[in-house]
């Protein structure tokens, strides 16, 4: 059963599952704010539900790339659409700040 850490949580799921139902079964959201009421709820669509994953994954699907090479998002981000990851292994999650998670908080200058 692989493990998913996010925000401060474990969580242990099924070999399979959808990334972004995962995370929102135990009460952790991949959406920044306003986005996680206005998002294509899994259609891969929006854009919103980026994360930046560490641990072995599957490459991109083909909505992934569609999507992630749309502003504001950038494909050489090596972000991922939560709602297209299927979790096959241990992951280690991260979510980038702004709307559609696309800002790295390690670009920031001095806080700004
Ligand atoms: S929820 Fe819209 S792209 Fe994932």
């Amino acid at each position: 059963m692989p493990l998913v850490f996010f925000k401060g949580k474990e969580i242990e799921c099924t070999n399979g599952a959808l990334l972004k139902d995962v995370l929102e079964d135990n009460d952790v959201s991949p959406h920044n704010g306003a986005s996680r009421f206005l998002n294509c709820r899994g259609l891969g669509t929006c854009g919103t539900c980026t994360v930046k994953i560490t641990g072995k994954v599957h490459p991109h699907t083909r909505v992934e790339k569609i999507r992630l090479n749309i502003p504001p998002h950038h494909f050489d981000d090596g972000l991922r659409l939560a709602c297209q990851v299927v979790v096959e292994a241990d992951l280690h999650i991260l979510k980038w700040e702004g709307f559609w998670g696309q800002e790295n908080p390690d670009n920031r200058i001095n806080g700004l």
